[in-house]
C-alpha cells in the first residue's frame, strides 16, 4: 500500500532532536486517578526504540479539562521507565522550564513534557495553520530538526500538538500511525455484509455527529448502542425519562441530532431493551419501567444476548465505546458480553479506543480480533472515508520537505 505522507523511513534521526506527540491518554480509575491500563504507552514502543539514538521530546494529553482523568504525565513517565526507556518529566510545557529541560536532552534520552490540555491554547479547533499560532507551536518548534506524530489516538483533532508542528518542522509518521492507518485500510477494504457497528462510551456530541455521517455513507446495517451514547439515544426516543441525561456531559447540543436519526435510520440503529442499574450499591437488573431513577450503568441481560447474536452473525463488526460503566466490574458485563461476541465472529473486527481495547486485552482477546486500534474517535472517522486531520497535515508537510 502505497503511503501518502513521509515516515521515518524518509528521514535521518540519528543524533537529531525530536519532538513527538504521541497518544498516551490511558484509563484511569476515577477515584485513585491511577493509570488501569498501559497499551497506548505500550503501543508508541516501536517508535522509541526506533529514536534510541536521537534526541526525544514527547508531548501528549490525558483526559480532558472537566473529565475524570485529565491528570499529569508523570504516571506515564514512569510505566515509559518499567519499559525500559531512559525517561525523565518536567512539568512545564513550552516554558522556561521545558525549554532548560529540553536543552539537557542527550541522545537516547526521553523528556515528557506535561499534559499539553492544561494549556489552553491546545483546546482551539482550527486549521493547521492558525493553530500553528498558538505559543506552544511558537515557542517548541525551533527546538527541533524534526517531528514526528505518532498520536493516532488523537489523529481527528485539528489541533496545535497534532496539526500545528507540522507546518513550521519537517514531519512525518511514526510507525504507531504508519501501522494503523495500513492495517484499517486493509481491514476496511471490504464491501462484505452485514456491517455492525457497536457504538457506546462518552463523548456524546462527537459522536452523534460521526454516527450521522458513517450511517449517510451507506456501509452500516446495524448500529448497536450501548454507554452514554445508548442512554442518549434512549431519552431521544422516549424510552426514558430526561432525569437520565443528568450523566451526559453535551446532552443539549446531542439530543436533537440523535431524535433525528432514530427518525431517518429507524431499521439501523438498535437501543438496549433492558436496563442494569445501580441500588443501593449492587447490579439489579430489569425493565426501564423499574428503574426508579436509579443509576443506568449497563445495558441489560436480554439486550446483551441480543446485541451479541447480531455481532456473531456480522461479516464486519466494528466497536467503540464500553457498553455501560466497566470500571466498575459489575457494570462491565455488557461490554463483556459484546467483546466476547466480536471475538467469536468469523468477519473482519476492529475495536477501538482506549476503552474497549483496554477491555479486550484484558480478556485476552488480541489474537480473536482482526485489529485492536487505539483510535476510538479516530477509526471511526477514518471509516467515514474523510482524511484525518493528522494525515492531511502530514501530507502537507510531505510536499514542503
Ligand atoms: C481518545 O481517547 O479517543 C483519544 O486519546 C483522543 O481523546 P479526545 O477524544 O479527548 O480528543
Amino acid at each position: 500500500m502505497q503511503l501518502t505522507f513521509k515516515t521515518l523511513d524518509d528521514v535521518d534521526y540519528i543524533g537529531k532532536r525530536i519532538l513527538i506527540r504521541v497518544d498516551m491518554n490511558c484509563s484511569v480509575d476515577p477515584k485513585t486517578k491511577t493509570i488501569t491500563d498501559s497499551s497506548r504507552i505500550e503501543a508508541i514502543r516501536k517508535t522509541l526504540e526506533e529514536l534510541s539514538q536521537s534526541k526525544v521530546v514527547l508531548m501528549a494529553h490525558q483526559g480532558s479539562p472537566g473529565s475524570d482523568d485529565f491528570i499529569s504525565l508523570e504516571q506515564h513517565t514512569k510505566i515509559l521507565r518499567k519499559l525500559g526507556f531512559n525517561a525523565t518529566f518536567v512539568d512545564d510545557i513550552f516554558g522556561d522550564k521545558a525549554k532548560e529541560a529540553i536543552s539537557k536532552v542527550k541522545d537516547g534520552e526521553i523528556l515528557v513534557l506535561q499534559n499539553v490540555r492544561y494549556f489552553e491554547g491546545e483546546l482551539k479547533k482550527a486549521p493547521p495553520e492558525e493553530v500553528a499560532k498558538e505559543a506552544i507551536v511558537q515557542e517548541l518548534y525551533p527546538l527541533f530538526d524534526l517531528f514526528v506524530n505518532d498520536a493516532f489516538g488523537a489523529a481527528h483533532r485539528s489541533q496545535a500538538s497534532i496539526v500545528g508542528f507540522t507546518t513550521v518542522l519537517p514531519s512525518v509518521a511514526g510507525r504507531l500511525v504508519e501501522k494503523e492507518i495500513r492495517t484499517l485500510t486493509e481491514a476496511t477494504d471490504t464491501e462484505r455484509h452485514p456491517w455492525t457497528l457497536v457504538l457506546g462510551g462518552s463523548k456524546v456530541e462527537d459522536k452523534v455527529v460521526i454516527l450521522g455521517k458513517l450511517l449517510a455513507t451507506g456501509r452500516v446495517d446495524h448500529a448497536v448502542l450501548g454507554g452514554l451514547v445508548g442512554t442518549l439515544f434512549l431519552i431521544a426516543d422516549g424510552k426514558i425519562p430526561d432525569k437520565y441525561s443528568a450523566p451526559i456531559k453535551g446532552f443539549e447540543n446531542a439530543v436533537s441530532s440523535a431524535r433525528e436519526l432514530i427518525v431517518k435510520y429507524s431499521d439501523t440503529i438498535l437501543l438496549p431493551e433492558d436496563a442494569a442499574v445501580e441500588h443501593e450499591g449492587n447490579r439489579v437488573d430489569c425493565e426501564f419501567s423499574d428503574m426508579n431513577g436509579d443509576p443506568f450503568l449497563d445495558i441489560g441481560p436480554r439486550t446483551a444476548v441480543k446485541y451479541a447474536e447480531l455481532i456473531k452473525k456480522s461479516a464486519v463488526v466494528f466497536a467503540n465505546g464500553p457498553m455501560g460503566y466497566f470500571e466498575k466490574e459489575v457494570f462491565a458485563s455488557g461490554t463483556e458480553v459484546a467483546l466476547q461476541a466480536i471475538a467469536d465472529c468469523k468477519g473482519v473486527t476492529v475495536v477501538g479506543g482506549g476503552h474497549m481495547g483496554a477491555m479486550a486485552n484484558k480478556m485476552q482477546l488480541e489474537s480473536e480480533i482482526t485489529h485492536i486500534s487505539t483510535g476510538g474517535g479516530a477509526t471511526i472517522n477514518f471509516l467515514t472515508g474523510k482524511k484525518l486531520d493528522l494525515v492531511l497535515a502530514l501530507e502537507e508537510a510531505a510536499k514542503r520537505m
